[in-house]
């Protein structure tokens, strides 16, 4: 049944599409005078190329388009004409200084999953005044008192995996170390049974994100769709019992409910919790894929995993054998370990592209961008162009030592929604790196070699492993000593 109406849904798309573009053609001519667009291929009407992007390697997807076309081509994607642009210049023109002729665009199925007042689908003075506070909560300053929080998280998620001597989806387990720093960062201390129901509907609604978006009942999406409103009462709970209690707490939440504009005006329940489970939705699939990814950089490098454990030792050492938590003057000195966050965050680039829509007709450098049109900056490419990094397709932390070349690296993309959430990512990763590297050790299960979406690039499988806690070795306890 499922499959019969998303064919029917399909052929009135593509019918839909072929009737367009004798429109598109025609737009073309009558500013033909003034630039052309792109080079490029549209490929099969509505499907475009959008099985192409979502089933090939993405360096190889993206490198071929740009051999043959350059740094800016058309193509067409998710049902959508768009242009493509693969220079640090073209990236920081559509998102930094011309930002206000291209807005944030989203499938109209992933907005009302997320919540359509949640800040990434907005520009202007809601986007700014949401933007402030979703910064302030997850600022240096704020965030420097969760370490001692996110280590707890941290410790607890390694002793669970090492406990069993079974075969660990590494990348399934980092998202629940993710959402539940996530929670933290949201609300502080939560009592369990709020986190538990969060937990639960949030993964229902992450299950239908993805997938066909009917509200056919029993159908993932549809299910999700449900999950999405209890979890919408669920934060609104958490508020009455806030306000009864007159809690004034210094997290996220808290920031959401003291705001007043200008006029006096608070924000609605319903603008809260959007926003909630949006941060919550920004925060836990990135972070769980990049560290999936340093794992599986660390595992194929023994002789980088040896200098990053000597690192980390030093700083075990200074704490007594983890007797005291990890501070965070010393998470802020960990160099070469930010080397190697930095370069798997190039390597892997798990956020490849992102997503705007011009406003109105943009010419740049010649070649039109018609208004209505998708437009695509495209990190990984600039990440992987050996002008700015020689040799991109080789993990060298190394590079790092140097600074690149400004604006050529944009993990967490550029401009007016550049990712606020980078310091809290930063933390978690050094965090969960020095308990893992000083009391665990890990071994990859299989040849896990190639990438799989889940929905970022994530190492095939999701990096199943096996984790053990490994006795104190004789390095670390003559450490340990000298110390003493
Ligand atoms: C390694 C992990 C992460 C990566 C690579 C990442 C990457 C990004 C990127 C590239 C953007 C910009 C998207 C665009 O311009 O369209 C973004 C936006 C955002 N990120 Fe992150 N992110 C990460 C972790 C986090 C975390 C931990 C949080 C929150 C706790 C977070 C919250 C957000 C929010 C709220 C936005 C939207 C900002 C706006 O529209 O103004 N992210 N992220």
């Amino acid at each position: 049944m499922d499959t019969t109406i998303s064919i029917l849904i399909y052929i009135f798309l593509f019918l839909t599409t072929l009737s367009s573009y004798p429109l598109m053609r025609k737009k073309k001519k009558k500013t033909g005078s003034i630039s052309e667009l792109p080079p490029g291929s549209m490929g099969w009407p509505y499907i475009g190329d959008t099985l192409q992007l979502y089933s090939q390697d993405p360096n190889i997807f993206f490198a071929k388009k740009q051999n043959r076309y350059g740094e800016i081509f058309k193509t067409h994607i998710l049902g959508c004409p768009s242009v493509m642009l693969a220079s640090p210049e073209a990236a920081r023109f559509v998102l930094v200084t011309h930002a206000h002729l291209f807005k944030p665009t989203y499938p109209k199925s992933k907005e009302r999953m997320i919540g359509p007042s949640a800040l990434f689908f907005h520009q202007g003075n809601y986007h700014a005044h949401l933007r402030k506070l979703v910064q302030s909560s997850l600022s240096p300053e704020t965030i420097r008192k969760l370490v001692p929080d996110i280590e707890v998280i941290a410790i607890s998620a390694l002793e669970s995996w090492a406990g069993g001597q079974v075969i660990i989806n590494t990348f399934h387990e980092l998202k629940k170390f993710s959402f539940d720093v996530g929670i933290l960062s949201i609300f502080g201390q939560l009592e369990g049974k709020y986190r538990e129901k969060l937990g639960e509907n949030y993964c229902i609604v992450d299950k239908g994100y993805n997938s066909f978006p009917t509200k056919m009942p029993g159908t993932a999406y549809a299910k999700a769709l449900s999950a999405r409103k209890r979890l919408s009462q669920i934060v609104s709970k958490i508020i009455c019992e806030r306000e009864e209690k007159k809690l004034l707490e210094k997290d996220l939440l808290g920031y959401l409910m003291n705001f007043k504009d200008q006029k006096g005006q608070s924000l609605t329940r319903d603008q809260i919790a959007d926003n909630i489970i949006g941060v919550l939705f920004a925060a836990q699939d990135t972070t769980a894929s990049i560290l999936t990814w340093i794992l599986k950089y660390l595992h194929d490098d023994q002789e980088l995993l040896e200098a990053v454990k000597a690192e980390q030792n030093a700083i075990y050492g200074e704490n007594d054998g983890g007797k005291r938590p990890l501070t965070w003057a010393q998470t802020r000195s960990m160099p070469l370990t930010y080397r190697v966050i930095q370069e798997s965050l190039r390597m892997a680039s798990i956020v490849s592209f992102t997503f705007r829509e011009a406003v109105v007709d943009v010419e740049y450098k010649g070649y039109l961008i018609p208004k209505g049109w998708k437009v695509l900056p495209l990190f990984r490419n600039i990440h992987h162009n050996p002008e700015y990094f020689p040799d991109p397709h080789k993990f060298d932390a190394s590079r790092f030592e140097v600074a690149p070349k400004p604006h050529t690296f944009m993990p967490f993309g550029n401009g007016e929604h550049a990712c606020p959430g980078n310091e809290l990512a930063k933390l978690e990763m050094f965090v969960l790196i020095h308990h893992l590297v000083t009391r665990f050790r890990w071994e990859v299960v299989g040849s896990q070699s190639g990438i799989q979406y889940g929905p970022f690039p994530i190492p095939m499988n999701g990096l199943p492993a096996i984790f053990w806690k490994q006795p104190s070795s004789p390095k670390q306890d003559a450490l340990l000593s000298h110390e003493a």
